[in-house]
């Protein structure tokens, strides 16, 4: 028994934004969300504006969005969104302006405090929302999730509702095709962790299954331009759409604990997102190999490689970590990361599991 529900419309294609224009009509008046550069400087925000100003919808752009955003800075975009009279919001960019456009979503239509967004304690629908993503790897264009930071729990945490999932994503190779060759891989493995932890978790669906073994063979074809940053816009589209996949994954599944064990090394040492992922993904799959080893196998397979100790090597060829670690630093992380919801896991989540996930990743 199963339910499978992704009610984003997915547009792609090289310059899929100008010439679908008048899916822009959700309103009279939109807010971009965007980070402060990265939308501009890949021509995403240009083709955005023109095609709003080729259908007569106003506009005012919010480009406060920081890597990893917070609650308060959500908040504030709520508030912004809402004195500007918006009827809808595009967020433009890569996960963390995507997952913020959806609390933005929300703030603008609901006087909540900023915490009261994770009870979903609030009454009014949020604002419709689009999403056109500039990195591939996220897959926040097609989930209803929104991860923001806590600063004072030092961690991030997942907000869900079911009207956040974007209307429309589109997908554009354009986008990415000039994106530094280590946000590319570091976005592309966040996307393989979406496909592989929705797979091997105990939310997995016939559904997602299918999925996630494509979004792992499609990102597989990828593994040349990834390793020699030879990247064109046909790759790039294709990247897209995997990590678009990834994220239809998780939305039916959802992650794990490499995620929820990952955010700490985002928070305390500034480790990117995905790369955070990647460092643990290898431990990850030793420890859950006595359960499933047979879906674990067939990661390795539909990726296109052999073995596990292959798919470690690749970790490491692709990702760069100079951040050094401590046991006093794992132990606080345990702390932090065993607060988070575990029974998506594959097998029982103990403590000493997952300090030995820590250990073998970090020391
Ligand atoms: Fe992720």
């Amino acid at each position: 028994m199963f339910s499978y529900y992704m009610p984003t419309r997915i547009l792609v294609g090289e310059n899929v934004v100008r010439n679908n224009a008048s899916a822009f009509a959700l309103g009279r008046k939109a807010i971009i969300v965007t980070g402060r550069s990265s939308a501009q400087k890949c021509g995403a925000l240009n083709d955005v504006t023109d095609a709003l100003n080729k259908i007569g919808v106003s506009y005012d752009v919010y480009d406060k969005i920081e890597n990893n955003p917070t609650v308060e800075c959500a908040y504030y975009g709520g508030r912004f969104a809402k004195d500007h009279g918006a009827d809808f919001i595009i967020g433009i960019g890569g996960g963390s302006p995507m997952d913020a456009s959806k609390a933005i979503a929300v703030y603008a239509v609901n006087d909540i405090e900023p915490m009261q967004i994770f009870d979903g304690n609030f009454v009014n629908k949020p604002l419709p929302i689009i999403a056109v993503p500039t990195t591939a790897g996220t897959g926040s264009e097609v989930t209803p999730y929104s991860i923001l930071t806590l600063t004072k729990e030092q961690t991030k945490r997942n907000f869900t509702c079911e009207d956040c999932f974007p209307k429309i994503a589109f997908l554009d190779g354009r986008y990415t095709v000039k994106l530094p060759i280590q946000v590319a891989r570091n976005t592309a493995v966040d996307a393989m962790c979406h496909a592989i932890e929705g797979y091997l978790n105990n939310r997995a669906t016939a559904a997602s299954d299918y999925i996630a073994l494509e979004t792992l063979r499609l990102i597989g074809e990828c593994l040349p331009a990834l390793k020699s940053g030879d990247f064109s816009v046909p790759i790039c589209e294709k990247l897209l759409f995997a990590a678009s996949l990834g994220g239809i994954v998780i939305s039916q599944a959802g992650t794990t604990i490499v995620h929820s064990m990952g955010y700490q090394l985002t928070f305390f040492k500034d480790i990117p997102h995905g790369m955070a992922n990647g460092m643990l993904i290898g431990a990850f799959l030793d420890w859950c190999g006595d359960v499933c080893g047979e879906k674990i196998a067939r990661v390795v397979e539909a990726i296109g490689l052999s073995s596990v100790c292959e798919f470690k090597e690749l970790m490491k060829k692709l990702l760069v970590n100079e951040s050094l670690f401590t046991d006093e630093e794992i132990e606080a992380y345990l702390k932090i990361s065993m607060n988070a919801k575990l029974a998506s896991a594959p097998k029982t989540v103990t403590i000493d599991g997952e300090r030995d996930i820590y250990r073998k990743s970090l020391l």
